[in-house]
C-alpha cells in the first residue's frame, strides 16, 4: 500500500494559471483549419475561428496562449500579417512542409482568437533573421495608445483599442532554428532587442522572455545569465527550456500508436526527466536570481512521435493514446511542485500538432486523451501549492527505464477545496493508497478518473473511446482518504475540509 501525506497548512506556493499555458504555430494544421477556417468557411465559426474548437479549449480554461512560433517566429515579419487579407503576402513555409502561408491569420487574428479564449497573450519575436526596428514596431503596433505611425497604421486596419500583450518572447530557440547562436552572442542580442520593446503601458508592463535552453544544455542558461547579468539585472522576467519526451532519437522517435510495455515505461522515465531539468536549470538561475524574481517559462514541452503514416511529415501530426495522458499528468504536477521558480508552461501545440489536446478532420473535431488531462487538472489554476509526498514503489521493465508507479501535487483551491492529482504509471497493478492529512479532517471527497489501455485513444469514429468518469472508489474518514488507483490513470479528487 502507498501513502500519500499532505500538510493542508504549509502552503509552497502559487500555482499560476499559466502553468496550463498552450502553443500553436504556424505549423502544419495547428492554426489553419485546426483553428482558424476564415469567415467563409462552412464550418461554423466566429470572425474565422473555429466554434468548436474554441469551446472546447473555453472548457480547459487556456490561461495564455504564444504564437506564432516556434521556429517559424524567428522567419515571421509580422507586417506581412496585416491589412485588407487580399492584399497579404503568400509565401512559402520553408520550415515546415512547404507548404503556402497566405498570412490570413496575423496579430489580429491572433487577438481576436485570445479575446475567443478569454486568455493572456503571448508573442513571440523575430531575432534570427528580424531586425530591432522590426520587433520594436510590432511591440508599438499593439500596444500603443497615443498617435505613432504603428498606432495609426493599427487603427487603419480596424482596431482603434491596443491591445495588451502580456508575454514577450526575444527570439525562440536562437541556439537553432532562431540563428544558431552562441549563448554569449545571443546574451547581447537579447540585451539589445528586449531594449526596444518598450512598455506603452507602465501600469501593465510586458513580461520579457529571453531564449532558454534546450533540454540540459546548462552551459546555454549559464552564459546566457552571466551576458545578461553583466552590470545588470538580466533584463528579463522570464528564461525558457525547451524539453520534449522522445522515446527514442530524433531519426526514428517511435510510434505513437503502436508500442509496447517497454515503450511504456522509456516514455515516462524521459518524461520525469523534465524534474532533474528543472532542478538542475533552476540551481544555476539561483545563482543569479536567489530570490527567483525570474520565472522559468517552459515554453515548449511534450511529446514527440513519428507522424502519423501517410500525412506531411512537416505536418507534426500524431495521435494521442493514454500514453500521452499520463505524460500531461507527470508534467503537471511537477510544474505545480516546483512552482516556486517554474511560472508559465505551453504544451506543444494546441491542435492538430505533437501532443495535441485537439484533433480535427475537416468539419470533425476530437478531444484527446490530453485535452481530459487539462480539464481535470484546472482546478490547480490560480491555487496554492501545499505540501505533499508520496511514499510507493517503482515499475518497469527494464533497469534503465524504471519509474515510480504514483506522482501526485495537491493545491488548495480559493474556496477552500484541496485539489489531489495523482497519476499510476504502472502498465498493470493498481495501487492501493492511503491518504493522511495532517492537522485536517475531511468532511467529503469525489473524483474523477481518466483511465484506459495503453494505446486507447480517441478517432473521429469513436471520439469517446478515451473519456473521464466519476470514481466511486474513495472514502474518507477524519484524517484520512482511501483509495485504489488502476493502473495507467490520472486521477483528480476534490476533497471538502472541515
Ligand atoms: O514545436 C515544434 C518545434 O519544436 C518548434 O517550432 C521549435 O521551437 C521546436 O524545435
Amino acid at each position: 500500500m502507498a501513502k500519500l501525506y499532505i500538510n493542508p497548512k504549509v502552503k509552497k506556493g502559487h500555482i499560476n494559471p499559466e502553468l496550463q499555458g498552450h502553443f500553436s504555430e504556424h505549423l502544419g494544421r495547428c492554426i489553419y483549419e485546426g483553428i482558424y477556417v476564415g469567415e467563409d468557411s462552412d464550418i461554423p465559426n466566429v470572425n474565422g475561428m473555429r466554434t468548436d474548437v474554441v469551446e472546447a479549449l473555453k472548457e480547459i480554461h487556456v490561461p495564455v496562449l504564444r504564437w506564432p512560433g516556434g521556429c517559424f517566429a524567428d522567419e515571421y515579419h509580422w507586417k506581412d500579417g496585416i491589412g485588407p487579407r487580399a492584399g497579404r503576402k503568400k509565401m512559402i513555409n520553408t520550415h515546415w512542409g512547404g507548404v503556402v502561408e497566405d498570412n490570413s491569420f496575423g496579430t489580429h487574428e491572433f487577438m481576436e482568437l485570445c479575446r475567443q479564449l478569454g486568455c493572456k497573450t503571448y508573442v513571440n519575436g523575430n531575432v534570427g533573421s528580424g531586425t530591432v526596428q522590426e520587433m520594436s514596431e510590432w511591440v508599438e503596433y499593439m500596444t500603443f495608445r497615443g498617435v505613432s505611425p504603428m498606432a495609426d497604421l493599427r487603427r487603419e486596419n480596424g482596431h482603434e483599442e491596443p491591445w495588451r500583450v502580456d508575454y514577450f518572447g526575444v527570439g525562440n530557440e536562437n541556439w537553432g532554428c532562431g540563428g544558431n547562436m552562441r549563448p554569449e552572442f545571443y546574451g547581447d542580442m537579447y540585451r539589445r532587442y528586449q531594449t526596444y520593446v518598450r512598455n506603452y503601458n507602465p501600469e501593465r508592463p510586458i513580461y520579457k522572455i529571453a531564449c532558454g535552453a534546450n533540454a540540459s544544455d546548462y552551459h546555454w542558461t549559464d552564459k546566457v545569465l552571466e551576458t545578461t547579468f553583466d552590470h545588470g539585472n538580466g533584463f528579463m522576467n522570464g528564461l525558457s527550456l525547451h524539453y520534449y519526451t522522445v522515446p527514442h532519437d530524433w531519426q526514428h522517435k517511435g510510434s505513437a500508436l503502436e508500442f509496447d510495455e517497454k515503450e511504456w515505461y522509456r516514455t515516462l522515465k524521459l518524461t520525469l526527466k523534465m524534474e532533474e531539468l528543472i532542478r538542475r536549470h533552476g540551481a544555476i538561475m539561483d545563482q543569479y536570481d536567489p530570490e527567483k524574481k525570474i520565472g522559468m517559462i517552459i515554453d515548449e514541452w511534450g511529446t514527440w512521435y513519428d507522424v502519423e503514416p501517410g500525412t506531411n511529415p512537416g505536418f507534426l501530426y500524431q495521435q494521442n493514446t493514454m500514453r500521452d495522458a499520463l505524460v500531461a499528468g507527470i508534467n503537471l504536477n511537477l510544474f505545480n511542485k516546483h512552482c516556486d521558480r517554474v511560472k508559465m508552461a505551453n504544451i506543444a501545440q494546441m491542435v492538430n500538432v505533437l501532443q495535441a489536446v485537439i484533433l480535427t478532420e475537416g468539419r470533425k473535431m476530437v478531444k484527446t486523451p490530453t485535452w481530459h488531462v487539462f480539464h481535470m487538472y484546472r482546478h490547480h489554476q490560480d491555487a496554492e501549492l501545499v505540501e505533499s509526498s508520496v511514499r510507493a514503489g517503482e515499475v518497469g521493465l527494464e533497469e534503465a527505464f524504471r519509474v515510480p508507479n504514483i506522482t501526485e501535487s495537491v493545491s488548495l483551491s480559493g474556496d477552500g477545496r484541496l485539489h489531489i492529482t495523482l497519476t499510476n504509471l504502472s502498465a498493470r497493478e493498481p495501487e492501493e493508497i492511503e491518504g493522511i492529512l495532517a492537522d485536517s479532517r475531511v468532511k467529503a471527497v469525489r473524483g474523477t478518473i481518466l483511465t484506459g489501455e495503453m494505446r486507447a485513444h480517441n478517432t473521429f469514429e469513436a471520439p469517446e473511446e478515451v473519456h473521464t468518469e466519476e470514481f466511486a472508489g474513495v472514502t474518507a474518514a477524519e484524517d484520512r482518504i482511501s483509495f485504489t488507483i488502476p493502473p495507467r490513470s490520472v486521477l483528480h479528487l476534490e476533497a471538502e475540509l472541515m
